[in-house]
């Protein structure tokens, strides 16, 4: 098997690079693929860049040209779910793209996603539990030794929930804690907003084979979302996200 990581963050691809045997690095699209074995698996590792179209031409090269058999996409993303907190893990089993609206034409509603007739991604049942045991392992095992305790008091971490549950990714930073809430009028579940796992679902759903989102709480997608996201980025979201997809790849 197969495995493509892709992420939304630098730092997390560099950290995974470190623990890889790479064999090979190749440059497509303006993007570095690094090629090798991690813990024992093939894998296929590449900073996605932002956005929908970043995040869906990187995985559809990890499927096209590398062949990969299970897509595996981490980051952050803004905390929609009034109950969560910054350093939280939140894994999709639903993933819907909050700025799809061809509502306007007949016969479609808001957020299917035309002519595929769907409005959510799903994830299957068995990856979605590997990837809960692999962030609840992370939580008590390592990661009081990665993340710096500076970082754990500013951002007042103690034990992260592990919750599931559905993403929303559009290509806009949300910062208004208005549009928040009509998110979670209008999408049911909804655990956080990002800017890319609902793209990388639509690709792996065209073409048939099977991923996992799942992200780390930088912020709550309000008014202080710029001064929180930028400042749990930098030092502590991807000790989060490379850890946990550490432990995922052991067990997959
Ligand atoms: N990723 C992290 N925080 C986000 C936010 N508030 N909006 C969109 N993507 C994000």
């Amino acid at each position: 098997m197969l495995i493509g990581i892709s992420g939304a963050m630098q730092e997390e691809i560099q950290f995974l690079s470190e623990s890889m045997k790479i064999s090979e690095t190749k440059t497509i699209g303006m993007r570095e693929f690094y090629i090798g074995e991690l813990f024992g698996k093939d894998v296929v590792l590449v900073f996605s860049r932002y956005g929908k179209v970043a995040a869906a031409s990187t995985v559809t090269t990890l499927i096209e040209v590398f062949k990969v058999d299970l897509v595996v996409f981490t980051g952050v993303a803004g905390g929609a779910e009034k109950t969560l907190n910054i350093g939280d893990i939140v894994i999709a089993d639903k993933l819907v793209q909050h700025d799809m609206d061809a509502s306007a034409l007949p016969g479609f509603r808001k957020f299917e996603i035309p002519l595929l007739g769907i409005e959510a991604f799903e994830v299957p049942e068995k990856i979605i539990t590997l990837a809960k045991q692999s962030a609840l392992h992370y939580i008590s095992e390592n990661m009081k030794a990665d993340v710096s305790k500076s970082d754990l008091e500013e951002f007042n971490i103690t034990t992260p929930n592990v919750v599931v549950g559905t993403v929303a990714s559009g290509d806009i930073f949300v910062a208004d804690s208005q549009k928040v809430q009509s998110l979670r009028n209008e999408i049911q579940n909804l655990m956080c907003i990002e800017m890319e796992g609902a793209a990388v679902a639509q690709v792996c759903y065209e073409h048939n084979v099977d991923f996992i989102v799942f992200r780390v709480i930088s912020d709550k997608a309000d008014e202080e979302a710029t001064i929180n996201f930028p400042k749990f980025k930098k030092n502590a979201a991807s000790h989060f996200t490379s850890g946990i997809i550490k432990r995922f790849i052991k067990s997959v």
